[in-house]
């Protein structure tokens, strides 16, 4: 895929499905009583991961016309699936299902592609192994292949060293089946989609802080749920209104959870112009329609609790703060290290490349904005997120920037660059 200097960007956009919500749909729908009908669901491959998965335990999915159909069969309802099961590029089908799993009274191996054989598993054995559970990892490695044997399970109340909502919901997810109350206990508040979920279809589930708590059900109930836009994708669109001049961009249907909408805080420190309409506080999930307005921003530092409301978009704040005035520490997010790839290195090389000046540390980097950048060869590493950055801010360099590996945007939004287009037209 190749990008050039763009006119400016105009008009409006509907975003497709939140990843994390969709995920949560599927598995909490699969292991509830009754119909779960999700509309808006994100068909990105890593959803459809988990759809595979669960199918493979005897589930009833059907997904047609971007609306998905579970027949959920109880907390008792998953069957041994007859072959391995493939989570794809996805942590949060592969950690979240060991949460599962765990509990079960089968055994399983799950695996995925080459990143998620690299990415830490260490984080769901600890605490469920203290549960009693029986989970493997089959290269001695701590990552994946796992191989569960589900066992009856006690809780725990776990510290967590990370924030980190899929070690959380993993832990939950076990919890629902383990005798007394878990709790998980996090440095700071991860993504809460889990516990607005589980609660919603039933599940006696409190938070305190930062510490989220859940007893035992007797069983869940299916429910409908309709994903808002996913603000990880949104948030492209945001930088590229904010980062292209002239640009008007109404981005429609966004999921402004406040554990998910730290881009927006940001922007707004860095001087952005972004209107939050038709915002809608009614469920456990508020939308809003986002209206951004390219301008001038300039440098903030970026560390603390917001991490974990912004994690998944610090590549693009990364590359929007090299077009900012004066300078941008990005600190506390060591986790960038092992998400699909190292997004702390790959940024780094990359908008170096592009002729930004930008030093990486140990947790984060130091951006000094203001230098023009260029077109550049870039790879990916066959990581969305950094392909889909990289389409955006090729958009606001001097000649050709070319993404190798661009068709991995198919992992959380497959129409990207249709979309982008469309809105430079
Ligand atoms: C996710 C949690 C985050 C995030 C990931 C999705 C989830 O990961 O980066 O894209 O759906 O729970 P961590 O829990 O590893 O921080």
């Amino acid at each position: 895929m190749k990008f050039t200097k763009s006119s400016p960007l105009k008009g409006e956009i509907t975003i497709p499905g939140d990843k994390s919500i969709s995920h949560r749909s599927v598995m909490f729908g699969a292991i509830a009583k009754g119909t779960t009908e999700i509309s808006h669901f994100l068909q990105g491959a890593d959803c459809l991961s988990t759809i595979s998965c669960f199918q493979k335990m005897g589930i009833q999915i059907e997904n047609h016309n971007g609306t998905v159909i579970v027949q959920g069969k109880g907390l008792r309802g998953l069957k041994k699936p007859e072959t391995i099961l493939d989570c794809g590029n996805s942590g949060t089908t592969t950690r979240l299902i060991s949460g599962l799993l765990a509990a079960q009274d089968f055994d399983v191996t799950l695996t995925g592609d080459e990143s998620i054989q690299k990415r830490p598993m260490k984080r769901i054995m600890e605490p469920l192994s203290m549960m009693g559970a029986n989970i493997r990892s089959l290269k001695d490695n701590g990552c994946a292949p796992l191989s569960i044997t589900g066992k009856k399970l006690h809780s725990i109340h776990y510290a967590s060293p990370v924030a980190s909502a899929q070690v959380k919901s993993c832990i939950l997810l076990a919890g629902l089946y383990s005798e007394g109350e878990t709790k998980v206990t996090e440095p700071y508040v991860s993504r809460n989609h889990s516990e607005i979920m589980l609660k919603y279809f039933g599940a006696n589930v409190k938070t305190e802080g930062t510490t989220a708590c859940i007893t035992p059900a007797q069983e869940l109930y299916g429910n409908r749920v309709v994903v808002p836009g996913d603000i990880s994708s949104a948030a492209f669109f945001i930088a590229a209104g904010l980062m292209i001049p002239g640009s008007e961009i109404l981005i429609k249907n966004v999921g402004i959870n406040p554990t998910r909408d730290g881009i927006i805080h940001v922007c707004r420190d860095m001087g952005a112009d972004i209107t939050l309409l038709e915002v809608n506080a009614d469920s456990g999930e508020p939308t809003a329609d986002i209206l951004v307005k390219s301008g001038s921003l300039h440098g903030i530092t970026i560390g603390g609790a917001i991490i974990p409301t912004l994690i998944d978009e610090l590549p693009m704040i990364a590359a929007m703060a090299c077009l900012a005035e004066g300078e941008t520490v990005i600190k506390d997010a060591a986790e960038l290290k092992v998400k699909e790839s190292n997004r702390i290195d790959i940024m780094v090389r990359n908008l170096s490349a592009m002729g930004a000046d930008v030093v990486e540390t140990e947790d984060g980097m130091i951006i000094r904005g203001g230098k023009p950048l260029h077109g550049s060869v870039i790879d990916s590493k066959l990581d969305h997120r950094i392909a889909m950055t990289f389409a955006v801010t090729g958009l606001c360099a001097e000649g050709e920037t070319e993404i190798l590996g661009a068709e991995c945007v198919n992992v959380s939004y497959p129409e990207f660059y249709e979309d982008l287009k469309k809105l430079s037209l």
